[in-house]
């Protein structure tokens, strides 16, 4: 059954390429119903425009306060129709309205090896540790800050002469492997989350 996705993004967007990608090859079964930016000049919207993907400026600060905020963005993605919401690099902590509205229900793209390096700038908390592997994951979204239950990962390998730059490009290329293939696990009804634990399975 066709499932209706809705997308947070804050900037660049090229997750949110990825699934657009994936639904016009035909391996995601769905529809993204809305893209909904905190940043007006966000490139993920001229990816909507050109992909005809109906699209929301929701700014921030004209909200009286971030739970008014999040209470409208679940109304905007409620009123769509959407299922799953995808945090696609929205940079930006949701708050208990709209988790409340979708309970298990918002996956997030994180640029790490969770629960290492948290928060922002992942990957250059990743160097200065000097670890050896890094990665992504994709997780449920709970009240916290990158914290909810984990759906996947996939890991890379971390060289001595790595930059910022170099490191987040290699991280990119699987976000944009993982991040499909969460929603699509999602669609098929395989993941079964038990406390923090995801199972995967029919
Ligand atoms: C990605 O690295 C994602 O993991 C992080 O923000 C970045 C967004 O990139 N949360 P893009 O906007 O999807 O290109």
């Amino acid at each position: 059954m066709m499932i209706k996705l809705g997308v947070l993004a804050s900037g660049r967007g090229s997750n949110f390429q990825s699934i657009i990608n994936s639904i016009d090859r035909g391996a995601l079964d769905a529809e993204i119903a809305c893209l909904i930016t905190d940043n007006p000049t966000a490139y993920a919207i001229e990816r909507a425009k050109l992909h005809k993907i109906p699209h929301v400026y929701a700014n921030p600060n004209g909200y009286a306060s971030k739970d008014v905020y999040y209470r409208s963005i679940a109304d905007e993605l409620q009123f769509c129709g959407v299922e799953l919401i995808v945090l696609a690099g929205f940079m930006r902590v949701v708050r208990k309205p709209l988790i409340d509205a979708f309970p298990m229900r918002i996956v997030n793209i994180h640029p790490s090896l969770l629960p290492s390096f948290k928060g922002m700038h992942a990957h250059m908390q990743a160097l200065e540790y000097g670890v050896r592997i890094s990665g992504c994951t994709v997780h449920f979204v709970d009240e916290g800050v990158d914290s909810g239950p984990i759906i996947l990962q996939e890991a890379v390998p971390v060289f001595s002469d790595d930059t910022v730059e170099s490191l987040s490009a290699r991280i990119l290329e699987c976000e944009h492997r993982i991040l499909p293939l969460a929603i699509k696990l999602y669609i098929e009804g395989k993941l079964r989350v038990t406390g923090n634990i995801v199972k995967i399975g029919d």
